[in-house]
């Protein structure tokens, strides 16, 4: 006896797309067959004139993170909750190593703190901020132990995040040896601090010169940099959050040379360009690296279309507008993020929608290449016998309009407002469980689990 069938549904996967009915039994995905009629389930839905997707998987979360003198505003809960009732079944939360943290400890203090809370599944990477030998020598038990993939920023010295190039140069040899994978925030921080005290001195502090601080070339150097030292030690490297033409020729360059390089890419740098920053709002839409111009955005979608950006992932980083308000006189005060689990499918299956991509490609992006890169495919990313049945049954009539009262999180406001799309998610299950429905949370805390992934080796 199963536990669910999805009848009558358009199965999509990154590579597939075909009628077919989907069996679950235990959380897993049991049968999938053109006519499931024979096999006796608990319930069955009937899937017809719907899209039945796997569901996303975010590679790039802040939940509940202290940062930019406060916290990020959604907790595990919320920021979960969100997840679910917008398609993404696994989110990728961000550890930030303190000073004297070891790697595990790091992230078990975060995972307790996740556990009870999670509504979707979730997987950790580390950010390494304090490379001492023992934290070189502890990354293959961190990669053991199921977190394989860390971070480096190049920014935010005065958070204590920077790290310096011969922290990173490290790593990069280290993750070849023990099978884990680097990733990077890349900006330069001499050209941001220049920048800043420049605009400052000039009494130039509104939100536009959060942009102007970090233009264009400022992320591009960073990004070449960066990538010349991954190609330097031929070591595997993830660019988190690329947002500009000139980074973008440079990943496309060393992938064609053949360098095992990956772009990531988020909703906000496809759908906004710098002009947001002239808005009455414009601090609500400040991040690192910030939003950049069209010429930019148009790259980044025919970076897509290439094959050149792996993945799509959001960046989740929000706060409050009484907290983006501490920023209203002064661009340098503003928290930096913004918001966008619940926005990542729905926006990329919108592009697919309207012809931009293909809804394979919307998968492959969302789901699939993320799990592939950080080792828990195929149990997450797609939808295949034994497989976890993180499903999506998509609605590509239903016409949503994005606002602040349809959204899932904790969040006063949304960058997104008003944002039309054609086409939304109606269900998501979680590991078998019906976890939204009809623009309702279904879900529990405490029901999402810890993703174990694979190191590279
Ligand atoms: O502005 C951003 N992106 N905030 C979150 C931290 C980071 O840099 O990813
Ligand atoms: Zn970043
Ligand atoms: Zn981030």
């Amino acid at each position: 006896m199963m536990d669910l069938i999805i009848k009558n549904g358009t199965i999509i996967t990154a590579t597939d797309t075909y009628q077919g009915d989907i069996a679950v039994k235990d959380g897993k995905i049991a049968l999938i067959g053109q006519d499931l009629s024979d096999v006796e389930a608990k319930e069955v839905i009937d899937a017809s004139g719907k899209y039945v997707l796997p569901g996303a998987l975010d590679a790039h979360t802040h939940l509940e993170m202290p940062f930019g003198g406060t916290t990020s505003a959604d907790s595990y809960e919320a920021g979960t909750r969100a997840a679910a009732c917008g398609g993404v079944t696994t989110v990728f939360d961000f550890v930030i190593q303190r000073k004297g943290q070891g790697l595990i400890e790091a992230v078990e203090a975060r995972r307790k703190l996740c556990e009870p809370q999670a509504c979707v599944d979730y997987a950790f990477h580390t950010a390494i901020t304090d490379l001492r030998p023992e934290i070189l020598e502890e990354l293959a038990d961190s990669v053991e132990y199921g977190v394989p993939s860390f971070k480096v920023f190049t920014v935010y010295k005065k958070e204590g995040m920077m790290v310096e190039d011969g922290v990173f140069t490290k790593l990069l040899q280290k993750s070849k040896e023990v099978g884990a994978l680097i990733g990077v925030h890349a900006e330069n921080p001499d050209q941001i601090d220049q920048r800043t005290e420049e605009f400052l001195a000039e009494g130039k502090t509104s939100a536009w010169y959060h942009y102007m601080s970090r233009p264009e070339f400022v992320e591009a150097e960073a990004v070449k940099r960066a990538i010349h030292w991954a190609k330097s030690f031929d070591a595997p490297l993830y660019i988190v959050h690329l947002a500009c033409k000139d980074g973008l020729d440079e990943v496309t360059r060393a992938r064609d040379e053949g360098y095992e390089i990956y772009a990531e890419t988020c909703p906000h740098y496809l759908h906004f360009t710098s002009d947001v920053y002239k808005r009455e709002d414009g601090r609500n839409f400040v991040c690192s690296p910030p939003i950049k111009g069209k010429e930019s955005q148009d790259a980044l979608w025919e970076g897509i279309k290439r094959g050149d950006i792996a993945t799509i992932a959001t960046d989740h980083c929000p706060f409050q507008s009484h907290e983006k308000d501490w920023g209203k006189d002064d661009f340098t005060k503003i928290p930096n993020g913004c918001m966008g689990v619940e926005n990542l499918y729905p926006y990329m299956l919108d592009a697919a929608n309207r012809g931009r991509i293909t809804f394979n490609k919307a998968v492959e992006l969302c789901s699939t290449n993320v799990a592939k890169i950080f080792g828990c495919a195929p149990q997450k990313g797609t939808i295949a016998p034994g497989s976890d049945a993180d499903i999506v049954i998509y609605d590509p009539n239903k016409k949503f309009v994005i606002s602040k009262d349809n959204m899932h999180s904790d969040i006063d406001h949304t960058i997104w407002e008003g944002v039309e799309l054609t086409g939304y998610p109606v269900m998501t299950f979680s590991r078998g469980k019906l976890v939204f429905k009809d623009g309702e949370f279904l879900g529990t805390p405490g029901h999402g689990q810890f993703v174990k992934r694979k190191g590279r080796k």
